[in-house]
């Protein structure tokens, strides 16, 4: 079959990749979709089981911190955009083993940079390096205000001080070999297939298991939680019709506070498993804050807007009863993803 792109998605194993993965495999079908992985503890092709076979798709086993593998794969494919997913991606783990987050986030990303800036010296029109990113690197907000595209970069756990440097390093490729390259820092997403290390698929793992309810602190931090499917859509507007050298602030404008969010969820999965009201309420418990936790994130997406009008598609209230929903349904791909060393992880993480 002849191909009129060939688009590189990194770390298309993972939550939102699989998200991502499926969408451009079905909506691009003229267009290979190679997704190349590592397979961590994060990623799991049970993920893609429905679109494994589709012809307009290639899973390649790969690590991204790997330069020889990395020029191979553009000798062996004319790779004509890259989206970059592959990441070390959850706080708590940056926070006990740092260097790994270097590693991959950092030198991952430049090693990745560099085998396009070398596959693309002679021509770089129709090409793109979309960088996928965190607002989390603009550190920590009090009760007010929002991050935009103009807020100075404050990183402050081993995470994101790792996601900021890729995305300072992105721009530094732009503007010093002018590969053409575009950033999008987004807000927590949620939805099926999240790893049970964030808060949301953690709580409902824990609710459904009649287990503690761990959180941290006071339970008053606060995340700006976006739809995965909104991100996804953005993601694609941004590929299309961003502008080279730009950044895109994305978010939902859904803030919730930890302890409200938690509550939500029990009450959600009591009435959908028909436990009496407050059952599962009765498993919070608060724990020992994570270190250096950041207090509130929240987006102003208005130039994604204005810009290219993306907005979210999905309703706080749907997304949060479909992933709900989906967890539930599907409480055997929460046993799957946590049969490795997750209980080891977990006993470690909360002292269990
Ligand atoms: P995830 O942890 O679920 O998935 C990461 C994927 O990368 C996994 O499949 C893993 O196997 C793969 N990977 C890790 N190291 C690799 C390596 N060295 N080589 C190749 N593959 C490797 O992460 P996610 O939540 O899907 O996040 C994806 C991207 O989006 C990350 O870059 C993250 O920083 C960013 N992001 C995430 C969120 C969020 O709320 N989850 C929000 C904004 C931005
Ligand atoms: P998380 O899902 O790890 O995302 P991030 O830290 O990248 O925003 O955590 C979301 C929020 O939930 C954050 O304020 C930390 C808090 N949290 C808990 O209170 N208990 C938990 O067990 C976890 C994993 C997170």
């Amino acid at each position: 079959m002849n191909f009129s792109k060939v688009i590189l998605i990194t770390g298309g194993a993972g939550f939102i990749g699989t998200h991502l993965v499926k969408h451009w495999v079905r909506t691009y079908t003229n267009q290979l979709v190679i997704n190349v992985d590592l397979l961590t503890y994060a990623g799991n092709l049970e993920n893609l089981r429905d679109i494994e076979n589709s012809e307009n798709y290639k899973f390649i086993k790969g690590d991204i911190r790997d330069a020889d593998f990395l020029a191979q794969l553009f000798i062996d494919y004319p790779i004509d955009s890259v989206i970059h997913l592959a990441a070390e991606s959850h706080v708590d783990r940056s926070i006990t083993d740092p260097q790994s987050f270097l590693e991959t986030n950092i030198l991952g990303t430049f090693q990745l940079l560099n085998a396009c800036k070398n596959a693309w010296k002679d021509q770089t029109s129709g090409k793109l390096f979309y960088h996928v990113s965190t607002d989390e690197v603009f550190g920590s907000l009090g009760e007010e205000g929002y991050f935009t595209e103009e807020t100075a970069y404050d990183p402050r756990s081993p995470y994101s001080a790792s996601k900021a440097a890729s995305d300072h390093l992105v721009r530094a490729y732009f503007h010093t070999y002018h590969l053409p390259v575009v950033i999008s820092n987004c807000s927590n997403n949620y939805g099926p297939y999240q790893f049970p290390e964030k808060l949301i698929p953690l709580m409902i793992r824990n609710i459904i298991g009649m287990k503690n309810l761990p959180v941290y602190g006071d339970g008053k931090n606060t995340r700006d939680w976006l739809w995965v499917g909104d991100h996804v859509s953005a993601i694609d507007l941004i590929f299309h019709r961003g502008e080279k050298g730009e950044t895109y602030a994305i978010g939902g404008h859904n803030e919730w506070q930890n302890l409200a969010l938690v509550q939500f969820l029990c009450q959600s999965i009591d009435k959908k498993l028909g436990k009496e009201e407050g059952t599962s309420e009765k498993l919070i418990t608060f724990v020992t804050d994570r270190k250096g936790h950041d207090r509130r994130y929240a987006i102003d997406a208005t130039k994604l807007k204005d810009k290219l009008g993306w907005e979210p598609q999905i309703s706080p209230e749907e997304g949060m009863v479909k992933t709900v929903d989906w967890y539930v349904e599907n409480a055997e791909w929460l046993d799957s993803v946590t049969s490795g060393n997750y209980q080891e992880y977990y006993k470690k993480q909360y002292q269990d």
